[in-house]
């Protein structure tokens, strides 16, 4: 067997026993080394995960300067994504960077120029991306079949769901920079732009609040919760595209809607809060047939399902396998940065405008 590929952690918090867990059970991986800022976590961590003699470091340069790493997964909170995964780029490290991929769209640009610096990789940990079912939606929308795709929306949203539990991580500006708009809204962006190839951004006007976070009953430290726990935005996309992002981590409704793509041909909606129990599929297609209006459901195929080396639950084994198989080839990323960066200048549109009361032009600096 050719040698394991080594393995750097930084951060140890929640997701990074996620990560572990997957890494654990590949036989060519070895988790070697792991930091956090917080004294002595690092080395907790690994002792409850089982990896006595794994290294721990309270630095990430300190490890990266002392390991010799194949590839790290970035676990940290937001605002640390960025110079965390620039230094292991920097130190000629291939990153699986958590979602989302940074706070600002100038960090998103700055670690693609690190990446491109070092020709190390840089990935973004989006594992919906893996999910059957999406990725069926993903290759009806870009087959052509719905014409010309001129307005999208996104859909989904937490009755309650302020992620505050036993972390400030998400709720503290310091550390997230964003709330909702960071945590929930990078992946309703990536589900509805994805498909469509991400169309350049052009301008977004959206609207923030926080009225739940500032609650005892919804938010275990609400004296520091400082973000917003609710966003929609209106962004227009280049070609004459509308796109509406709704997101909320708390409210008064089971769901802030569905999400759909519209073309001339046909349209594509995703049901929100799909219950087996009534329908076919959560996927429904509209056409028209023949002059006929014509509505029909996407099933999962079950021949094809079972040829799937990869199941359609298992996401997360696909987005740390895909991670691990591209350090050992040396690349391509399974999700580069540089696509990301366009869900990320429409976070950060969508954060400026919102403190502004305004709509903002969205410039993506040149790489
Ligand atoms: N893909 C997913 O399904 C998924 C799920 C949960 C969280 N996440 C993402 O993972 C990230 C981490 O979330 P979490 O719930 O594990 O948070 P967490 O607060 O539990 O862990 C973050 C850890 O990073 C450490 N840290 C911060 N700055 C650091 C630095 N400069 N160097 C080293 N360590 C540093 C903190 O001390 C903390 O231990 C977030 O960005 C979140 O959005 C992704």
């Amino acid at each position: 067997m050719e040698r394991k590929l080594k393995i750097g952690i930084i951060g140890t918090g929640n997701i990074a026993g996620h990560h572990v867990k997957y890494y654990k059970g590949f036989d060519d991986v070895e988790v070697t080394a792991g930091a956090d800022i917080v004294p002595g976590k690092a080395r907790q961590f690994f002792e409850r995960m089982g990896l006595p003699n794994a290294h721990s470091y309270e630095n990430v340069e300190e490890m990266l300067r002392n390991e010799q790493l194949d590839g790290v997964s970035v676990c940290t909170y937001h605002r640390a994504h960025a110079p965390c995964s620039i230094a292991a780029l920097e130190a000629g490290v291939h990153v699986l960077c958590e979602k989302p991929m940074s706070f600002t769209l100038q960090e998103a640009v700055d670690m693609v120029k690190a990446s491109r610096k070092s020709g190390k990789f840089l990935t973004i940990g989006y594992q919906p991306r893996y999910d059957y079912l999406r990725q069926r939606v993903d290759e009806i929308i870009s087959s052509g079949q719905l014409g010309k795709i001129y307005y999208i929306e996104s859909g989904g949203g937490r009755r309650r769901g302020i992620p505050s539990k036993d972390r400030d991580s998400y709720i503290n500006s310091e550390k997230a920079g964003y709330g909702v708009i960071g945590d929930n809204g990078c992946y309703s962006v990536d589900e509805c732009l994805h498909a469509v190839k991400y169309p350049r951004p052009l301008t977004v006007s959206a609207a923030a609040s926080s009225h739940f976070g500032k609650r005892k009953q919804h938010c275990h430290y609400p004296d520091i919760f400082d973000v917003e726990d609710f966003a929609t935005a209106l962004v227009r996309l280049e070609g004459d595209i509308t796109f509406v992002v709704k997101t909320a981590w708390a409210m008064h409704s089971d769901t802030m809607g569905n999400t759909m793509w519209l073309g001339t041909e046909g349209g594509i909606k995703i049901i929100s809060g799909f219950s087996h129990a009534n329908l076919p599929s959560s996927v429904m297609y509209f056409t028209d047939v023949n002059g006929q209006h014509t509505d029909s459901f996407i099933l999962p195929n079950v021949n094809q399902l079972a040829h799937e080396k990869i199941g359609p639950a298992d996401i997360w084994t696909a987005k740390m396998r895909n991670f691990c198989d591209a350090v050992r080839k040396g690349g391509p990323a399974p999700i580069p940065g540089e696509e990301v960066l366009y869900n990320q200048a429409i976070l950060d549109g969508m954060y400026r405008s919102a403190k502004l009361n305004r709509e903002v032009e969205i410039v993506i600096p040149d790489l």
